[in-house]
């Protein structure tokens, strides 16, 4: 029986060290390993961040009996050779988003998951928190009346080209890194794929998008979204309804001095987003009782993860045309 979930991380990536460790640590887990391809930069980022074991080579991690779980926060077009492996080592996954670079990707993971009997989450951390309850339960019960636009973005400026978000072979670019944010959002609220767009990129000299934006159709209404690695940082979110609103000053990763607000004809509802712990904490706690059998697994990859796919593969065939 597993009492204290023992994780291991694939790469020493910076959102690893930013917000996964925080988070299993405040979750109550223990990161007991992690593998690189450098074996002497991988001794060093486990001896500053207190992580016990190292491998040098992806594989050996997944060969660890006394690893339990994996984060997967590699490159985007690296998700799914090692996803496809720590499925079939039998490790539950945590991986980055976006999942896949395409929706064939998704299901090919989604599939593996299936088949293997592997529980595979997508790092959509907001999903699991109190605040994203807080918008669903409000548009649930007629708050805002029939939601009809979803405006979201999130852009910020990223200035060194050395930086895997400009390097198309390795799945970079604004819309796989943040448009992604928006998307899934819109696929979330509105609980299907998107149908049509119209998109508007900005093509960076390495060849990614720097940024991309545009308005996307679902069956019931539509979304209206921005994201960039050129801009001012922005992640303002509005949620427009028949009879109100709903603005989130920081959708994706509140802290607490963030708010929800509702709109309701004069009346006015400001909340706190926030809720206290690292942003990784709630989605990690929550696989972690699924691990130990406290809980069914929900939010996975195979019931949220394919309708944001398929929307992002929409997004770039669209971008790609008309640019
Ligand atoms: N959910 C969120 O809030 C959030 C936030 C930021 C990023 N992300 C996602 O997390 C993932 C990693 O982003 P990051 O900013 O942490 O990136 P990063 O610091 O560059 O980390 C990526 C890691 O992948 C490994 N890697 C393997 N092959 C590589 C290659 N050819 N080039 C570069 N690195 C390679 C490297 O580790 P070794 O060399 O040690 O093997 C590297 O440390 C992406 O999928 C991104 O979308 C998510």
């Amino acid at each position: 029986m597993i009492v204290q979930v023992r994780w291991g991380i694939l790469g020493t990536a910076n959102i690893a060290r930013a917000s996964f460790l925080p988070g299993v640590r405040a979750a109550g887990g223990r990161t007991v390993a992690v593998a690189g391809r450098d074996a002497e930069r991988t001794r060093v980022y486990a001896q500053q961040h207190g992580i016990e074991r190292v491998h040098t080579g992806y594989e050996a991690l997944l060969d660890d009996p006394l690893v339990d779980a994996v984060y997967v926060p590699l490159p985007n077009a690296l998700h799914l050779p090692w996803v496809l492996r720590a499925l079939e080592a039998g490790k539950p996954v945590l991986c980055e988003k976006p999942l896949g670079l395409t929706a064939a990707e998704v299901d090919t993971m989604i599939d593996a998951s299936r088949k293997t009997g592997v529980p595979l989450w997508e790092a959509f951390v907001f999903m699991f928190r109190p605040h994203f309850a807080q918008i669903q339960a409000w548009i649930a019960e007629g708050a805002i009346g029939t939601l009809q636009e979803v405006d979201s973005r999130f852009r910020f400026a990223l200035r060194s080209r050395d930086n895997i978000r400009f390097r198309p072979e390795l799945g970079g670019g604004a819309l796989y890194d943040v448009g992604c944010y928006p998307v899934h959002l819109a696929t979330q609220l509105f609980g299907g794929p998107g149908l049509q767009t119209a998109v508007l990129a900005d093509w960076d000299a390495t060849g990614v998008d720097a940024t991309t934006a545009g308005v996307v159709a679902f069956k019931t209404g539509h979304l209206l979204f921005g994201a960039s690695l050129a801009s001012g940082r922005d992640t303002f979110t509005r949620l427009v309804g028949s009879t109100g609103a709903i603005t989130a000053s920081n959708p994706f990763h509140p802290i607490d001095r963030d708010t929800l607000t509702l709109y309701q004809g004069g009346r006015v509802t400001t909340v706190p987003a926030g809720d206290g712990t690292p942003s990784f904490t709630a989605q990690i706690a929550h696989i972690q009782r699924a691990i130990r059998g406290e809980e069914a697994a929900r939010g996975t990859a195979a019931t949220t993860s394919r309708a944001t796919a398929a929307t992002l593969d929409l997004i770039r065939k669209t971008a790609a045309r008309e640019s």
